[in-house]
């Protein structure tokens, strides 16, 4: 059994354009992805597809005006507004995009310590500061004082110390250099080599699939691919999605050519398949109608082309 699953999500917002004039913006629509024991699931795509929003939704911290529909499950137990609010902190961890989540009034070291659930807290904001080369002195610094590498280090050190058995890490990692990087990606691989699990959001394809053992694809609010990491190599001929495929191509040290295109705005999201307008593949079929996820090889693939 998955210990984290999300079934059919999908977040909206609805906000006045001119006057009293409403548009709905779907950001999120049909995504679903899950996590086993053991497992660091990465989901890359491009800014703007929902990746953030999909950790909030998770946590139960979407914005006040966002609407949300699916089910969120942990280890098999539908998610209620109340349980996610148990949940948060102990059971999963966010390692939050912004650093502006660490509380602005609460020395550094405090902070870390407040998250450790059980044992001995200090000791262990101690050993994590050291692990991830913060200096003793940060420990009594105000989140003002810290430069943004810190302070990304500080977060890492929160869902670390806090006994969470899912850590959802949002681009945890900008701004670090590479030996923190490095760190950081192998205190999650331990992590999940514990029987824990991860979900790992990133631009960064190349440093995800040296830890994970499954990839996501995202693409405007849903997932067009679930793939093992194994089939990451090559021209990616063991890819199945179309734009799974270009993102591979794009890659420096592939063939860098750039996917010709745009996203589409989640207000005028296209009628059939959201990656139809940028797909050589396309047909009438993709066009007119909403391909859903189906099982291809050991993955996932929302193409009707996809073999
Ligand atoms: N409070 C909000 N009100 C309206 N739209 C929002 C709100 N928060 C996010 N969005 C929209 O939802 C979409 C997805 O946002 P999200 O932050 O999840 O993207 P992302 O994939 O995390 O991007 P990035 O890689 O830049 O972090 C964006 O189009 C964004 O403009
Ligand atoms: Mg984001």
């Amino acid at each position: 059994m998955p210990i984290l699953e999300v079934e059919n999500l999908s977040v909206s917002f609805k906000q006045y354009k001119r006057g009293l004039i409403q548009e709905t913006s779907n950001v999120i629509s049909s995504l679903n992805v899950s996590i086993e024991k053991g497992e660091i699931l990465a989901v890359v795509g491009a800014s703007g597809s929902g990746k953030s929003l999909l950790a909030h939704a998770i946590l139960g911290i979407l914005p006040e005006n966002a609407r949300m529909g699916g089910v969120i499950k942990y280890a098999g137990e539908k998610l209620t507004p109340l349980r996610q609010s148990e949940l948060r902190g102990t059971e999963i961890a966010l390692i939050p995009q912004s650093v502006n989540f660490l509380d602005p009034l609460m020395r550094v070291g405090a902070q870390v310590r407040t998250s450790a659930k059980k044992g001995d807290k200090a000791a262990a904001q101690k050993e994590v500061f050291e692990r991830y080369h913060l200096k003793s002195n940060v420990e009594h610094m105000y989140p003002f004082q810290l430069s943004g590498g810190m302070a990304r280090r500080t977060l890492l050190s929160t869902a670390m110390v806090s006994g969470a058995s899912v850590i959802i890490a949002d681009e945890p990692t900008p701004g670090l250099d590479p030996v923190v990087i490095a760190e950081a990606l192998q205190s999650f691989r331990e992590f999940a080599d514990k029987g824990c699990a991860v979900m790992l959001i990133t631009h960064d394809i190349e440093s995800a699939l040296t830890i994970a053992d499954k990839i996501a694809v995202f693409y405007a609010g849903t997932t067009v691919e679930i793939a093992p990491v194994e089939n990451f190599q090559g021209n990616g001929e063991a890819l199945r999605h179309p734009y799974t495929k270009a993102l591979w191509r794009a890659l420096p040290q592939n063939d860098f050519i750039p996917i010709q295109g745009t996203s589409p705005h989640p207000s005028h999201l296209p009628q059939g398949c959201l990656f139809a307008p940028r797909c050589e593949m396309s047909s009438a079929d993709c066009r007119n109608t909403r391909p859903d996820m189906r099982t291809l090889r050991n993955g996932m693939v929302r193409c009707i082309h996809a073999t």
